[in-house]
């Protein structure tokens, strides 16, 4: 792999997603010195909890000093910066940087104005590509792999930048079947769709989840985003479409794994957290794993 910047999953190969999955494991319980002497900035212009901090983690862990904007109203973009100034003046400041953004395109906007290490960490409902980098290594644990299983998108299937990010990365493995789970108004954008098309890889839009639980092998539950609505009145009309319980849990396989990239509201019950099928917080955790490979690789391609 010799990439020093990633904004999409679009351009990962699979060779590039292979090696992530193993130097990922490698890091499991680690602290390193990979990125000593290195200041990663880690620019959150939009909420988080798991990826701000489990790149911050990562950051401390391979021996890097961390600064950060973990709210845009603390920063200049309050008062009117424009993005390429930001990034030309972090750039200045930091080896890495890490970027969140509500903007779609945004990512590709930033790398514009530097050529050190980029990691786009969410950009509007577009892609968020260390998520699905985390979230096909969690699959793989899980499942034992990725090839010959039946994956279930569930939710928020048209502004869920993780699905999007996520079918890209599916598309390079031999899944059976891609099933897209959604309400009409949050259908998957027709783009995935032609692409799975293109790829000749199995797959089916329906609103009806209980039916396709007993073939489902790895449920992906995502969260109805109340902010990416125009109104709290179309976002009312949506919310609580799917509901995973301890009963709908149990029309399933027994080795159905249930992940979802978090947070999450109403969309799986807190009875079903102590199940064996949940793996949404040992997802989390393998965040900070996948992190440190990309922040050690990305870096070590520049730095040389
Ligand atoms: N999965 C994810 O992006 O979570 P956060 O919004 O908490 O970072």
């Amino acid at each position: 792999m010799d990439r020093t910047q990633l904004t999409t999953s679009a351009d990962l190969t699979r060779e590039e997603v292979d090696f992530l999955m193993e130097e990922a494991e490698k890091m499991r319980g680690k602290n390193t010195d990979d990125l000593k002497g290195k200041v990663v900035a880690t620019l959150f212009l939009e909420p988080s909890t798991r990826t701000r901090l489990s790149f911050e983690t990562a950051s401390h862990r391979l021996g890097a000093s961390v600064i950060t904007i973990a709210d845009p109203k603390t920063s200049s973009v309050a008062k009117g910066e424009i993005l390429a100034d930001t990034i030309r003046t972090v750039e200045k400041y930091a080896d890495i940087i890490v970027m969140r953004h509500p903007e779609v395109g945004s990512a590709e906007e930033a790398i514009k104005y530097t050529k050190k290490p980029f990691l786009n960490a969410g950009d509007g409902a577009n892609q968020h590509p260390t998520q699905s980098l985390l979230d096909i290594y969690t699959i793989k644990r899980e499942s034992g792999g990725i090839d010959g299983k039946t994956i279930a998108f569930i939710g928020d299937l048209k502004y869920g930048r993780t699905v999007h990010s996520l079918t890209y990365i599916l598309c390079l493995y031999n899944p059976t079947k891609i099933i897209f789970i959604s309400p009409n108004e949050l259908k998957v954008p027709e783009k995935y769709i032609k692409m799975l098309e293109e790829k000749g890889i199995k797959h089916e839009e329906t609103a009806s989840l209980e039916e396709k639980m007993p073939e489902i092998d790895v449920i992906y539950m995502t969260r109805i985003q109340r902010e990416r609505f125009e109104s709290d009145d179309e976002y009312n009309k949506l919310k609580g479409s799917y509901v995973l319980t301890p009963e709908i849990v149990k029309m399933g396989k027994e080795s159905l794994r249930i992940l979802h990239p978090l947070p999450r509201v109403d969309e799986i019950t807190p009875d079903v957290d102590d199940m064996p099928q949940s793996a949404c917080f040992r997802q989390a955790e393998n965040g900070v794993y996948m992190r440190m490979a990309l922040l050690k690789n990305l870096s070590a391609n520049y730095y040389k």
